[in-house]
């Protein structure tokens, strides 16, 4: 008899668990979703798109430079899907040439500097408008041109999704690291840098506008860990920083991961000008001061 109890008692503890937990899921659901489905009322900005072949290919190189092409958005521009889980998550990479296409200037400039969509929901941070915020209107202007200037891709792709196993992970994100919405961490009041006026002021610009994707956004390190404080230039010479941007070898010559593969692919098109003013701003200790 006491057996039989005993048992009652345990299916029931059980049982308890597993329903508190279906609930805690549904309700992290449906708070995620709140999250997907806020509007943001962000108006965009109408900037020049040039359409010359000079116009286009410096743009193609600046889009590089910050993998809008031969990144997350596949090898070119085409887009695809860039995680899929068991759960029916899908965050889809949009193709940047159909979309283009679509888009109004106006839209396109805020889905990249505002990360703010055509029907008014944010993008998620894996998107790095909060970087593209800081594009001066001549650069996202040629990036835009480029843009325009690529067919859309033979594919069709999928709508993006978000299952329960996304939605509960981006909830212990969201308690970690903050919002995972572009839209909410961007300073939308920020108006675009002018053109920088020295050495000093395009080595910054260069940083805030392709490092800080992956190093942080005060360059100090991301939040996880996963990259270092870029303090470390401070230990690299002109030539050694050369080496790891264009051949992706840092000082001391260990074998680097992504890092590597960054600079392989994309830094590579730095001029020698741009590599020089990123190394001037990144090794002068008055910017790592405090
Ligand atoms: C797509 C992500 C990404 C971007 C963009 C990026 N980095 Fe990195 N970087 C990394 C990662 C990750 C590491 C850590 C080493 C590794 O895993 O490859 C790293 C390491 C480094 C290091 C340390 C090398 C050493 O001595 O160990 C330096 C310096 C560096 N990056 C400079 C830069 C600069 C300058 C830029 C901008 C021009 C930049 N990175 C942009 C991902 C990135």
């Amino acid at each position: 008899m006491w057996i039989k109890r005993t048992f009652k008692w345990i299916g029931l503890t059980l049982l308890g668990i597993v329903g508190l937990a279906a609930i805690a899921v549904i309700l992290v659901y449906i708070l995620m979703g709140r999250d997907l489905a806020r509007s943001y009322d962000i108006t965009g900005e109408d900037i020049a798109v040039p359409s010359d072949a000079a116009s286009i290919e410096e743009g193609q190189r600046l889009a590089q430079l910050r993998g809008c092409s031969g990144g997350c958005h596949g090898r070119t521009t085409t887009g695809g899907v860039m995680i899929e889980l068991f759960d029916g998550t899908r965050v889809v990479a949009p193709d940047l040439g159909e979309l283009a296409a679509r888009y109004s200037t106006k839209d396109l400039e805020r889905a990249i500097r505002h990360g703010v969509k055509p029907d008014g929901t944010s993008v998620l941070r894996i998107m790095p408008s909060e970087m593209l915020s800081t594009l001066s209107d001549r650069d996202l202007g040629l990036i835009l041109a480029y843009l325009r200037s690529q067919p859309a891709g033979e594919q069709t792709l999928p709508e993006s999704r978000y299952g329960p196993v996304a939605r509960v992970m981006g909830f212990f994100f969201k308690r970690k690291f903050g919002s995972l919405l572009a839209a909410e961490v961007i300073d939308h009041q920020h108006s675009p840098p002018p053109e920088p006026s020295d050495e000093e002021a395009y080595g910054r610009y260069l940083a805030n506008t392709v490092c800080t994707e992956c190093h942080g956004s005060d360059l100090r390190g991301s939040p996880d860990g996963s990259t270092p404080s870029l303090a470390v230039v401070l230990a690299y010479s002109r030539e050694d920083f050369e080496t790891l941007m264009r051949a992706g070898e840092p000082l001391g010559g260990q074998e680097l991961g992504l890092m590597a593969g960054v600079a392989r692919s994309r830094f590579v098109r730095f001029t020698d000008d741009e590599i020089a003013a990123l190394h001037g701003y990144l090794s002068s200790p008055d910017n790592w001061s405090d």
